[in-house]
């Protein structure tokens, strides 16, 4: 109901955001792949997101991985390179001021690509961990590695026992590190929740908003596109990230 009314308001829903945001402490963002569109990453869904056909859900998991780890690896080394040719947009841009700009501030974050960071995004929750990293399908022992080597086309190895490496990525049907999924809770006792570019349909990223709003938060999603958690937001801003926090930005600099 309160989303409903939100698109009915008089001002316009930047400046009613940066209303929000210039009264609040505490600030917890959401965000997904949207955020890295304008960064030449594709999306997992909607228009460009398949890649030859397959869906994420059946390549990002480790069924699919142990059945065929080359085209597991192929899809990944695909997006790899995308990634190392990307920097980060005015998205990112913003939502790194504003990592300065409130007395807390958390970012969780289910991107895979380091772009928050490299922004220099403060205290950046990653639930679905790096695209850089590898570990040992063997689980030998040894602890995951670094590995920047975009243009890898075969296997990686790990280096230590030899078996083949996967991608340190949080795949489908497994588990979120417990102190990711222990501080994006924490930080969703704030005073506003902004979601911006998720679809919100995998959990438990879909369920934050949700929940910051239930503990009091004022919640506000921005994506182009209506997504299942549109409908219980308070201000839904139906834009691009990139442009949209520039918009509130400027919004919010101008009340200082
Ligand atoms: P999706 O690809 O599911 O959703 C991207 C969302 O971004 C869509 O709702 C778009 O409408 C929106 N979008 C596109 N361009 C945008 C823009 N410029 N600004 C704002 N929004 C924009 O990506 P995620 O929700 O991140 O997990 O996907 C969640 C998880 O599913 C991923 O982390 C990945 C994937 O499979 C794993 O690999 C485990």
């Amino acid at each position: 109901m309160r989303a409903a009314a939100a698109t009915r308001l008089r001002t316009d829903p930047a400046t009613r955001a940066a209303e929000k945001l210039g009264a609040a402490r505490r600030v917890t963002v959401i965000t997904g792949a949207g955020v890295s569109a304008a960064s030449g990453i594709p999306t997992f869904r909607g228009a460009g997101g398949l890649w030859k056909n397959h869906r994420p859900e059946s390549l990002a998991t480790a069924a699919a991985f142990a059945r065929d780890p080359v085209t597991v690896w192929e899809w990944y080394a695909w997006r790899r390179q995308r990634i190392a040719e990307a920097t980060p947009n005015a998205a990112h841009a913003v939502l790194a001021r504003w990592s300065q700009r409130f007395e807390a501030f958390t970012l969780v974050t289910q991107n895979v690509d380091g772009l928050h960071e490299q922004a220099g995004t403060k205290n950046v929750v990653r639930f679905h961990g790096s695209i850089w990293r590898l570990r040992c399908t063997r689980r030998c022992g040894a602890p995951e590695w670094e590995d920047r080597n975009a243009a890898q086309r075969t296997l990686p190895r790990c280096e230590t026992c030899g078996a083949v490496a996967r991608p340190g990525v949080v795949w489908f049907g497994e588990e979120i590190p417990s102190e990711a999924v222990q501080a994006a809770f924490d930080a969703l006792d704030c005073d506003v929740c902004l979601v911006a570019g998720t679809s919100s349909v995998v959990t438990p990223a879909a369920g934050l908003v949700g929940e910051a709003r239930r503990r009091g938060a004022y919640a506000i999603e921005i994506n182009p596109e209506a997504t299942p958690v549109t409908g219980g937001v308070d201000l839904a801003i139906a834009g691009r990230a990139e442009e949209v926090l520039v918009e509130i930005e400027k919004r919010l600099s101008v009340k200082g």
